[in-house]
């Protein structure tokens, strides 16, 4: 059975990662057509993202009056259900969350099993640690089954800095015994070319994502972000400066930070740190996680993707 047809079968079985619920539910709701295309047209194409927004937001569409705003999110709260549940609930749930091989034993060590699915995985430090090579191998590892690494699924990848190359895929698919053309076929890529064109992407990336199977959004890299509804399953990197808060005197401009600040920041689930090591070596260091100790670790760029230090040849 080919990559393609695998996924196919999955998405109609629903099964346990069954997925988010399209906003065309909420006509069953009575809330009519129309009103609904507006959702979607304005980039809430589930009722999750429906249900997460503020009634304000929700107004700011044209034709989407208080009124209709009300009855829309009293119906999609009630298919949605954000009370209270038990932590017995929780920890069942977070059994489930699917992780994504980075290529690199040691990276995926730190990580706690790889790229968690349901989450925002933030990767920044300066230009040549690795950011794009990890997104390159990410979006092929993600095409691989559940017990390989994988999350079964496609990718979505944006690219705002003309870094993409489909070469790199075909490299690390040959390492991972996986068909070169079904690899490429599985990774919808689009370059970004400003931050409104980015907001534009990423509207349509959500309608992509909550129609078919695609497992991992990777944006190499962010710029100007960040909508919520994309219920996790997404990869940024972020390029980093010199801190320039940073104190004067001969250590200065040691520190780097992030651009993006704060509101970044506060979208990243999981933060990583990438530093440049001698020759094709790099180290990462959890910088922020809710559950990971702040450990570091070293991987390799290797001809084949990202690795680990003894596959150098
Ligand atoms: N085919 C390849 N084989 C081995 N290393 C490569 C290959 N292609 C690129 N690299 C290395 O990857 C590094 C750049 O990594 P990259 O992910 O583009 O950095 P960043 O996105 O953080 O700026 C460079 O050191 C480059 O030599
Ligand atoms: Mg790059």
């Amino acid at each position: 059975m080919s990559q393609q047809s695998q996924y196919q079968e999955e998405e109609e079985s629903g099964g346990a990662n069954a997925g988010p619920i399209l906003v065309e539910k909420l006509e069953e709701a009575g809330i009519n057509t129309q009103d609904i295309r507006k959702l979607a047209d304005n980039g809430y194409n589930t009722v999750e993202a429906v249900a997460y927004t503020p009634k304000k937001a929700l107004m700011a569409i044209k034709g989407i009056s208080e009124q209709k705003a009300d009855k829309i999110l009293a119906e999609a709260h009630k298919i949605i259900d954000l009370g209270f549940k038990s932590a017995t609930e929780v920890h069942k749930r977070r059994a489930d969350i699917i992780n994504i091989t980075t290529g690199s034993k040691n990276l995926d060590g730190l990580l706690g099993g790889g790229i968690e699915t349901g989450a925002i995985t933030e990767f920044f430090g300066e230009f040549r640690t690795g950011k794009s090579q990890i997104c390159h191998t990410l979006a092929v590892t993600c095409q691989l089954p559940i017990d390989m690494g994988g999350g079964e699924g496609k990718c979505l990848y944006i690219d705002t800095e003309g870094t993409f190359r489909p070469v790199r895929l075909l490299a690390v698919a040959e390492r991972l015994g996986l068909n070169g053309e079904e690899v490429l076929d599985n990774v919808a890529y689009a370059r970004a070319y400003n931050a409104d064109h980015q907001n534009q992407l990423l509207v349509t990336a959500s309608a992509l994502m909550a129609q078919s199977r695609f497992c991992l959004l990777i944006v190499d890299s962010v710029t100007n972000l960040y909508r919520t509804d994309f219920s996790g399953r997404v990869v940024i990197t972020n390029q980093v400066m010199s801190n320039p808060d940073a104190s004067a005197g001969p250590y200065a401009g040691n520190e780097k930070k992030p651009i993006g600040g704060n509101i970044l920041a506060h979208a990243s689930t999981t933060r990583l740190q990438l530093k440049k090591g001698r020759a094709n070596l790099r180290s990462a260091k959890i910088y922020d996680s809710p559950c990971l100790p702040e450990t570091e670790t070293t991987f390799a760029i290797l001809q084949t993707g990202i690795g680990d230090p003894e596959e150098e040849t």
